[in-house]
């Protein structure tokens, strides 16, 4: 079975035994990939240019190359004849080789890391179902575990009978569907005959993700139409200035319909006040949709969720990804709703030659999910977050999330005592990053190296680490780029203990 050639197209005769020979070639591959991911970061050094890992049987993060670097030495080809069964093991085997180790200690790039056990059987198991859970008929197992999943995550956030939610693939698909969904509930006529000549007016904060922003490109109402809500110090939108620029935006004329709060900015994890949004929303009667795609599954921990999550269930619609903070394969993610019902009634469009089965007007009855929803073939992502609930139990999810947090809470601790370092992050840290400057000159505040010299030190440390075993980004803030270190259940405190100390290390000579 080594050449092309010699493998016939389709072969039901021995299709098992070619998925079972290939499959144990690919497991002697991946489990050492896996196991090469230690329990301390490879500390990988570079001696006289030439790259050398410290820590037997580790590989790193990753080996980095510049893109032109890259594509000489992977020589990617697609070839005529096919390359076979060794051909492809040796595709595999160069995957792997020049990945990023998501697994490794060092892997704390942004927001998300890498799966475990659970999430690797589930997508072997997708793929050998291969199905698509578009109508109940070719995916009946799979649509029910998507209803229930949803079920429960929505009724964990405290929304009221009748809730519910599906399944997309990410959270600014979550998102970009809430907006479709507001608008259709709130002016059910602009499904039909479209905007009709109103100006249609967005709010998110001014730390808000850029997905709304992209949808509201995607959807005809245009970037301008997406207004910035100012944050506060701690980066949480400011109600009362909510309040004000949807007061003026209707003395314009504009109609002012939706507000996208967050639960976990993206870059510094900051949580909007949403009782006080929701009660700005219900005044001018907007929708309230809470982008919890970082960080939502905080609703998991009784503890973290005070003080961060408050008022959650008073909105209308929420997106959560369990791909980023909860170790589900990419993509996991989900829009759930108040209203399951308000939600079906803005997504219908039963074309005959697809649903054959929706004549209910209870949508806790419609099985067809793809009608529930923007997409037709639907991947049956749900089953991976379903399988890791029922795996760990609600009770082992909820110590993932402590566990991330002491991790990340240890990290910011370390950072605040060390005069080499002027942490960014509110306080208390609301969520998994920290961000932070590195200052060469102790004690000195980032302010005075300036906004040019600090991008040049942090854009030059974070690319020097990952030859140190660390991979983390930056963002651009008032002083320049700084550090944002994203942490996971997995990190060890050793790990933050040790970029810490390769961060100094580096920064001696910088
Ligand atoms: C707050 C927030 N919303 C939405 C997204 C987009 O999610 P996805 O990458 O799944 O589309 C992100 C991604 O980081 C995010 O941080």
């Amino acid at each position: 079975m080594s050449k092309a050639s010699e493998i016939p197209l389709f072969d039901p005769e021995r299709q098992a035994e070619e998925v079972s020979d290939l499959l144990d070639a690919v497991k002697s591959l991946i489990i050492p990939f896996i196991a090469s991911a230690g329990p301390v970061p490879a500390e990988v050094v570079t001696d006289n240019g030439q790259t050398k890992l410290k820590g037997e049987g580790s590989r790193g993060v990753v080996d980095a190359y510049e893109p032109a670097e890259l594509k000489k030495i992977l020589a990617l080809e697609l070839s005529d004849g096919g390359v076979g069964r060794e051909g492809l093991l040796d595709l595999v085997k160069k995957t792997l080789d020049y990945s990023v180790n998501t697994w490794d200690q060092g892997f704390l790039d942004k927001l998300y890391a890498s799966t475990n056990a659970v999430g690797v059987i589930s997508e072997l198991l997708l793929a050998v179902l291969n199905t698509n859970v578009h109508v109940y008929q070719v995916s009946p197992v799979l649509t029910l575990m998507e209803k229930h999943v949803t079920k429960r995550l929505a009724e964990l956030i405290g929304f009221p009978a009748g809730c519910g939610g599906f399944s997309q693939p990410g959270g600014s698909a979550s998102n970009a569907s809430s907006i479709v969904i507001a608008r259709n509930a709130l002016f059910p006529e602009t499904k039909e005959h479209g905007m009709g000549g109103r100006r249609f007016t967005l709010f998110t904060s001014a730390h808000g993700h850029y997905s709304v922003e992209k949808a509201a490109q995607m959807y005809g109402f245009g970037s301008s139409a997406v207004i910035a809500v100012p944050v506060d110090s701690d980066g949480r939108m400011i109600p009362s200035e909510l309040e004000r620029l949807i007061k003026e935006g209707k003395e314009k004329g504009d109609v002012p319909f939706y507000v996208n709060a967050t639960a976990g900015t993206t870059v510094h994890g900051s949580y909007d006040p949403f009782t006080e949004l929701s009660a700005v929303c219900k005044r001018n009667n907007l929708w309230l949709h809470v982008d919890g795609s970082w960080g939502g599954s905080v609703i998991f921990s009784q503890k973290y969720r005070k003080g961060r999550l408050e008022g959650i269930e008073l909105a209308d619609s929420m997106a959560i990804n369990p791909h980023k903070m909860l170790g589900v394969p990419m993509t996991s993610s989900f829009l759930l709703v108040r209203s399951l019902l308000q939600a079906w009634k803005g997504m219908t469009l039963p074309a005959g030659y697809l649903f054959h089965a929706n004549d209910s007007d209870d949508p806790e009855e419609v099985y067809d999910l793809a009608d529930l929803t923007p997409q037709c073939g639907r991947r049956p992502d749900a089953l991976k977050f379903f399988l890791s609930w029922a795996y760990y139990g609600t009770s082992g999810i909820s110590r993932l999330i402590e566990t991330g947090y002491d991790r990340a809470e240890y990290l910011y601790s370390l950072l605040r005592q060390n005069p080499n370092f002027e942490v960014i992050s509110p306080d208390p840290l609301p969520c998994w990053q920290v961000c932070f400057y590195y200052l060469p000159k102790a004690g000195q505040k980032a302010s005075a190296a300036g906004k040019e010299e600090n991008t040049r030190i942090t854009q030059t440390l974070v690319k020097n680490l990952v030859k140190r075993g660390y991979m983390v980004d930056y963002a651009p803030g008032e002083e320049g780029k700084f550090f944002r270190v994203v942490v996971h259940a997995n990190t060890t405190r050793e790990t933050c203990d040790g970029l810490v100390k390769a961060i100094m290390d580096l920064g001696e000579s910088i």
